[in-house]
């Protein structure tokens, strides 16, 4: 997987930068072609010659240095660059990465870079959970940038908790397995359902949700993505619809089940993303209703349950998965759902976290499965989560 790949490792100034030459050696190993560019704290710590040794290429060090055998104008690495690993990341590198500042060679080759960038943070435990990194964190994952977690243990400034950066092997085989993901899909088909529907109570009006879609359009991309045959049953949502998914627009619960119904035996996979409306107005109005009266009384009707129904049509291979929006008793309901709907795994999603669930760019959800086991998974973007449960859906299918 890394063989021929130009991998670029961004070292900056924290004590964990030792451990990036066991970095940079996995990588090399693996038969990557690895460019390490140092901060000048970084160089603190270690001496660029180290890496040069390591990796059998020149360090860049400064963005104003004498240009030696190779052509290093300032954004010449991040054209180059398959992917881009950080690590250590520092607190102060990973907000002058959120700011958008490039006032050196890594930052600089970041704003440029068009490769997947992953970061792997290193730092006191207080830094790491204060507000402001957390802060930036956030705005960079949002953006698609990838964290790989600290580890908790001992720091080297004597206190105990989270912030260290993980072991070299770990680092390398979260990018590896990012990687890896490529066309992992293809042969299968993958019918997934996004956005909230539209219940009609007049001609202009209607009874919606909060939900934008964006969770269900990043598990669509995701899929595409890795070889998948995707079909994207999407309520009413302002998103664009990802490249190479073929999408059936609907409106209502019942269109969207019609449209879910007709796709479904084909289908090796379902993700039911989509926020469904439970009831539907009984009599919608021709016309615009006016406001006459003082009270307007609307009888709801029962819409039909879509997953409920797919998980007693389902046949043997195929992968049914729901998600449980829930605002209280999260875990109990989701467990609940699984087994009712006769699912194989349901991504439960804490709807009253500003950071999660609804129009939100980042999502921290948990997975539960039919054996019991239930995985938290951190925060991250929502086209992270959604190739992390593809991970597991692929699992499930083995
Ligand atoms: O029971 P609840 O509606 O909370 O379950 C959520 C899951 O069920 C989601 O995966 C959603 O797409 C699906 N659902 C459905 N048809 C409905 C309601 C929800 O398929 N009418």
């Amino acid at each position: 997987m890394f063989k021929d790949k130009n991998i670029i490792l961004g070292v900056t100034g924290g004590i964990a930068a030792y451990k990036s030459v066991e970095i940079a050696s996995r990588l090399r190993k693996a038969g990557a072609s690895v460019h390490v560019i140092m901060t000048s704290g970084a160089q603190n710590f270690i001496t660029p010659l180290t890496f040069r040794e390591i990796t059998g290429n020149p360090v860049v060090t400064t963005m104003w240095g004498e240009v030696t055998n190779y052509n290093v104008e300032h954004i010449a690495l991040a054209e180059l660059a398959d992917a881009v690993i950080v690590a250590p990341a520092t607190a102060n590198f990973i907000a002058k990465a959120s700011a958008g500042i490039a006032d050196d060679m890594l930052t600089t080759t970041l704003l440029a870079v068009q490769a997947p960038v992953f970061f792997a943070p290193a730092m006191n435990t207080n830094m790491y959970n204060n507000p402001l990194t957390q802060g930036n964190i956030k705005k960079l994952t949002a953006l698609g940038w990838h964290f790989i977690p600290p580890a908790a243990g001992h720091l080297a400034c004597g206190a105990e908790g989270v912030g260290r950066m993980p072991e070299p092997v770990d680092i390398v085989e979260f990018v590896h397995n990012w990687f890896s993901r490529t066309m992992d899909m293809s042969k299968l088909k993958v019918l997934v359902t996004a956005a909230g529907t539209h219940e009609p109570i007049d001609p202009v009006r209607f009874i919606g949700n909060r939900s934008s879609g964006k969770m269900g359009y990043a598990v669509a991309e995701a899929a595409a993505a890795r070889g998948a045959d995707v079909i994207l049953v999407s309520g009413p949502s302002s998103l664009e619809i990802p490249c190479g998914v073929n999408a059936i627009m609907v409106q209502t619960a019942a269109e969207m089940r019609k449209a879910v119904l007709e796709n479904y035996n084909s289908a090796d996979i379902v993700i039911k993303a989509a926020a469904v409306a439970d009831y539907r107005v009984r009599n919608i109005s021709d016309q615009k209703i006016k406001k006459n009266d003082d009270e307007l009384i609307l009888t709801l009707d029962k819409n039909p349950d879509i997953l409920k129904e797919l998980g007693e049509l389902k046949q043997p291979g195929q992968i049914l998965v729901g998600f449980a929006a829930e605002t209280q008793n999260l875990i109990e309901y989701a467990r609940q759902k699984l087994e009712k709907k006769n699912l194989d795994m349901i991504v439960a999603n804490d709807v009253s976290r500003k950071d999660s669930g609804f129009n939100s760019d980042t999502n921290a959800v948990k997975l539960l499965f039919r054996n019991g086991q239930v995985e938290e998974m951190p925060l991250m973007s929502k086209k992270e989560v959604a190739n992390q449960l593809l991970d597991r859906v692929l699992s499930l299918k083995q």
